[in-house]
This record gives structure tokens, sequence and C-alpha cells, in this order.
């Protein structure tokens, strides 16, 4: 089963406004990054992980995450790029050097660190079926206004046609090679590869993998441990 899972952790995360990398930003004593690289782990379905880290911290990072892989596995720690499809690229440039049997490739925001291990074996078993991409997704609950420059209304697209995207995303792995190699610019590695033509497949996602961005989504995953529920 040639799973490789890919994490850019590499954002600064400044939201956050905690003076430390996102990915090194602590829930319950536990950054971030090292609960995104369990519930991987936990899946069943991950035993080798690329990680994009800040520049400045990829020796910390490699010290918290070896412990974490399973046996047979890895966990591989690299510099990541300016921007976050730079360091999804250089992760996967490594994955494909380094584990030259990937078939599948997810990749995971570390900043999703409380998604439920069954997203993400849906995710890789929807690859697994025969998908080239697959992304998890969400109802949208509020009502979506499209706008001009200046803000004004412009249209209201049908609500129920809409989802909210999550990682991880999971795609052949040729698929997104082509993909990071075609020089398209999207906010996704999904949107990269509906660029080039590719069916995209939904599987659900789900409200405890929200990307923790601001102090009030860290709030929010601090209830989550007091509920029990990461
Ligand atoms: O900033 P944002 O939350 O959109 O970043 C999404 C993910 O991409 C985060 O996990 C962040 O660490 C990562 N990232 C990266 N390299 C960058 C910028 C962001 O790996 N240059």
């Amino acid at each position: 089963m040639g799973v490789v899972a890919l994490v850019p952790a590499a954002g600064r995360g400044e939201r956050l406004g905690y003076g430390l990398p996102k990915a090194l930003v602590p829930v319950g004593g536990v950054p971030l990054l090292v609960r995104a690289v369990r519930g991987l782990f936990a899946s069943g379905r991950v035993r080798h992980v690329v990680i994009a880290a800040p520049v400045s911290d990829v020796d910390e990072v490699r010290a918290v995450t070896a412990p974490l892989a399973p046996a047979g596995g890895a966990v591989l720690v690299l510099a990541g790029g300016a921007e976050r499809s730079d360091s999804v690229r250089l992760a996967l440039v490594h994955a494909l050097r380094e584990l030259p049997g990937t078939t599948t490739v997810l990749v995971h925001d570390a900043a999703r660190a409380f998604t439920p291990p069954d997203v993400v074996a849906a995710v890789v078993d929807a690859v697994e079926a025969g998908h080239e991409a697959v992304v998890p997704v969400l109802p949208v609950v509020d009502t979506v206004k499209q706008v001009d420059a200046d803000g004004v209304v412009v249209a209201t697209p049908d609500r129920a046609a809409l989802r909210v995207v999550q990682t991880p995303q999971g795609f052949a792995a040729s698929v997104l090679l082509r993909a990071h190699e075609s020089g398209l610019l999207a906010t996704d590695d999904a949107g990269l590869v509906e660029r080039l033509g590719v069916r995209v497949a939904t599987v659900p996602g789900h409200q405890d993998a929200l990307k923790i961005t601001t102090p009030f989504d860290l709030a929010v995953a601090e209830a989550l441990l007091v509920g029990g529920r990461a």
C-alpha cells in the first residue's frame, strides 16, 4: 500500500499570535502538528508522512515527530517553501524520491489537527477505489454571497450545491505531480487538479477537522479536548 501523507506545516501562523510557528502551537500541551500526524497514522492507512517544516524549526519538528511513526513506517522532515503550494511541491518531490513505491498521496494541513482518523481512511479508500482526486467536504450552513470589488452583492449561489472543503485531500501520485508541475495556481491542491480537467470526488468531512487559524479556533480546539472528542 504505497500511501504517503504530505503535511505542509511551514506557515508562520501569525494570526494565532503565539510567537511560535503554528504547527508547534500546543493544544492541551501537544503541538498541533503532533496531533495531526498521530491522526494520520491512527487511520491505519498511512505509514509514511513527509512534513514541510519552517526552515528555522526542521530539527525540532524532526525530534517531536520521529517517535510517532509506526513499525515499518517513517516521518521525513524537510524545510518548506515561501507559499503553501511551494511546501507541498517540495514535500511531494521528496516523497517520490525517497519512497518510490508511492501510488497515493494525501495532502493534510497541520492546522487540521483534530481530523478524525475515519476521515483520513475514507479519503485513502476512495483514491484506492479508483478516484484520481478526493476531498472531504461539509455542507454549507450559511447563505453565501458573491460580491464585486466594492463589496456589492452580485450573486447568491444555490447553497445546496456548495461545499466547504477540508483536508486530507487524496490523489493518485502521478496526478498531483502533474498538477504541481503545471505552473497553474489555486488555493488548494484539488483546485490545481481540477484545472487539469481531472474529476474530483468527495467524501463526508467532519466538523472536528476545522482549520485552526485564529485564537477563536484554538479555543474551539481546547473545548473539543475538554469534551473528550479528541
Ligand atoms: O496559513 P494557512 O493556515 O492557510 O496554511 C495552511 C497550511 O499550510 C498550514 O498547515 C501551514 O503551516 C502550511 N504552510 C506551509 N508553507 C507555507 C505557508 C503555509 O507549509 N509557506
